[in-house]
């Protein structure tokens, strides 16, 4: 079966003491990771070390990162490079958010790089793709969608594809309360898995965890996850609160 997913996205919020204190809190509630069922914690840069050592011990418990260098290593102040990563035994990073997109300008092409280099370096990339409101409502958020995963996915083998996670997140329902309804997840997420087939077959499309994101919270995860594509969810502002982001761990589907 395919990888359950509960994956929490800090964003820039929480100073240190904060982000202790919310790990703290999870830990404490009681929740169940089964085998195939995972929780990740994708923190800012400074807090990998705090968190690798709070929650980094726990059985199908990783520490993410939100964004990484497209580049190796070298002159390039400020960036912080997948080998860095690695070397803190970070497993995942997110790739390709809506806000780094929109606010950093990183396109498809940027995108495939950074993918390259996590892959290379045995990191598993969280690729996040999903259609504005303007796409949404002209109805042609297939074709959006379609070209962010060809120019960014599609020039990977088909070993290199499987060590992907994609997370779908339409830009309209991030932050803004408007959740997809799981109709129109489990629609996309269907035409996202047979897009991936389209070029690397059904057995990898079908192995490959499809993430949803955009406003999931306790009260919506478990009809959002019980979607048959739907292999979990990427959270930003219910991540934030403990009792919250628990319930969502507890939502994936068993
Ligand atoms: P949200 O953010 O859950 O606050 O909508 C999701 C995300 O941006 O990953």
């Amino acid at each position: 079966m395919r990888k359950q997913i509960a994956a929490a996205n800090w964003k820039m919020n929480l100073t240190l003491k904060e982000g202790e204190a919310l790990l703290d809190a999870i830990s404490a509630k009681p929740h169940t990771l089964l085998a195939n069922q995972e929780a990740i914690f994708a923190v800012p840069f400074p807090y990998i070390s705090m968190a690798q050592a709070k929650v980094g011990a726990k059985t199908n418990v990783f520490v993410a990162a939100q964004n990484c260098s497209d580049k190796a290593s070298g002159a390039y102040t400020g960036e912080v490079s997948v080998t860095m990563l690695q070397s803190m035994c970070v497993k995942y990073v997110v790739i390709g958010h809506s806000e780094r997109r929109e606010y950093f300008n990183e396109n498809n092409e940027l995108l495939a790089q950074k993918v390259n280099i996590c892959l290379e370096n045995k990191t598993t990339p969280i690729f996040c793709c999903g259609e504005p409101l303007e796409i949404r409502e002209s109805a042609t958020q297939n074709e959006y969608v379609a070209k962010q995963l060809t120019e960014s996915l599609f020039h990977l083998s088909e070993e290199s594809i499987a060590h992907v996670v994609i997370a779908y997140e339409p830009i309209w329902a991030i932050g803004t309360g408007k959740t997809a309804s799981s109709e129109q997840a489990q629609e996309m997420h269907a035409f996202i898995r047979s897009h991936i087939a389209s070029k690397f077959g059904q057995t990898i499309a079908d192995a490959i965890s499809i993430l949803y994101g955009g406003s999931v919270k306790s009260a919506n995860a478990v009809e959002i996850f019980s979607q048959p594509d739907v292999d979990g969810g990427l959270v930003g502002g219910a991540s934030l609160i403990a009792d919250e982001f628990v319930a969502i761990i507890n939502a994936l589907k068993k």
